[in-house]
């Protein structure tokens, strides 16, 4: 096992930068996701890790050994890839001994190791079957037993759950958990799937443009994402730009008279107690979660109360969602759960949103 540091590292293709001077620490045994779009440099950044990628700049260390130009072979990694990558002409028990064979390890021991790597993914009774005889899952738990049967240093895991249905990702992702937490392993896990990254990480970093816009826990990214691109990545926020007016006697940094403070309007109706800086120029974000809004019947002097109406309603069983058009045209959304639902509203309803004083605003 070993801690992962990525060191201002830059990687290059043609003339495309897709990597800009990224640096992530990954600590010894710890479940790191990253998470971001098709196309924002996941994979690349996990190729480099491997060393299937060469960087145009930067480091890459394994506690303190310096990687970066230490070939994949020598690097100790175990890897699992979307599409399994098994070798479709060696039975599950080959394609898992393969990397033992390689290594010179003794034909007992490889025996010994490759049973019971297969038996913690539940394939023992399979161990003769080739790939082609398996479901996707059966071969994605080949790849996982046959990354960590060699003890590796590291798990680096690219998308390991997209060509799995949607039951059989489920299941997978605690067969993963199960498995890296026993080992003990340090993993980086990639995924496009924010659910995914919620469930499974100690810390996720989101990946936007070959940069990391934010590293955080999962409950940090979703309670106090730093921008609206992380606020929209991870679980569909209400992202609404509000203007911005700064009040008070003072001077920002100066003293005596009254604290300056921003003040934001939504709908031209000011918004009172919101979470933001007084750095923020004259727009701020505001980051509304669509549980964290409740609805009420229209009724005067409500603060923070935003008139609306209701575009369309959807029951979901758990919980009702509401599309409410505002005065200035545009939408959000609202989802009252089961539990605390006071009261329902239909399509065409005239409503109140009611937004928490304690809502985020974020810079523009
Ligand atoms: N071998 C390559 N040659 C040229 N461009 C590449 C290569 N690999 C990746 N890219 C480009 O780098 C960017 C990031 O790709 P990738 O790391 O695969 O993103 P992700 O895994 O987040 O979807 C994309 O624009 C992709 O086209
Ligand atoms: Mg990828």
């Amino acid at each position: 096992m070993a801690s992962i540091t990525i060191d201002n590292v830059v990687k290059q293709f043609a003339n495309q930068t897709v990597l800009q001077n990224l640096s992530l620490h990954v600590p010894d045994g710890a479940f790191y996701t990253l998470l971001g779009p098709s196309g924002c440099g996941k994979t690349t950044l996990l190729r480099c890790i491997a060393g299937f990628n060469d960087p145009d700049g930067g480091r890459i260390l394994f506690d303190k050994d310096d990687v970066t130009r230490v070939s994949t072979h020598h690097r100790d990694i175990g890897m699992v890839f979307q599409d399994y990558a098994l070798f479709p002409d060696k039975t599950a028990f080959d394609n898992v001994a393969y990397g033992l064979r390689a290594r010179k390890v003794p034909k007992a021991e490889i025996a010994r190791r490759v049973n019971e790597a297969l038996d913690k993914v539940s394939l023992l009774a399979l161990a003769d079957r080739y790939p082609a005889q398996m479901s996707g899952g059966q071969r994605q738990r080949v790849a996982l037993a046959r990354a960590l049967v060699i003890r590796p240093r590291v798990l680096l895991m690219d998308e390991p759950l997209s060509n799995l249905d949607a039951k059989m990702r489920l299941q997978m992702r605690d067969v993963i958990l199960d498995l890296v937490r026993e080992a003990g392993i340090t993993t980086v896990f990639v995924t496009h799937d924010q659910e995914e990254a919620l469930a499974m990480s100690d810390r996720i970093a989101i990946m936007d443009r070959g940069s990391i816009a934010q590293l955080g826990t999962p409950e940090e990214l979703y309670g106090t994402p730093v921008n609206a691109y992380v606020a929209d990545f991870i679980g569909s926020a209400n992202v609404i730009p509000v203007p911005a007016e700064r009040v008070g006697t003072a001077p920002a940094g100066s003293a005596g008279g009254a604290p300056p403070h921003v003040r934001y309007q939504l709908c031209g109706q000011q918004l009172d107690g919101m979470q933001g800086s007084a750095t923020l120029g004259a727009q701020g974000i505001l980051i509304a979660r669509p549980e964290a809004l409740s609805l009420m019947a229209p009724a005067p002097h409500v603060p923070n109360a935003i008139a609306g109406e209701v575009l369309r309603r959807q029951y979901l069983g758990f919980k009702t969602a509401y599309r409410i058009r505002l005065h200035d045209n545009s939408e959000i959304r609202v989802e009252l759960h089961a539990g605390n639902m006071v009261a329902d509203f239909q399509a065409g309803d005239a409503v109140q949103v009611l937004v928490p004083a304690d809502s985020r605003i974020v810079g523009a």
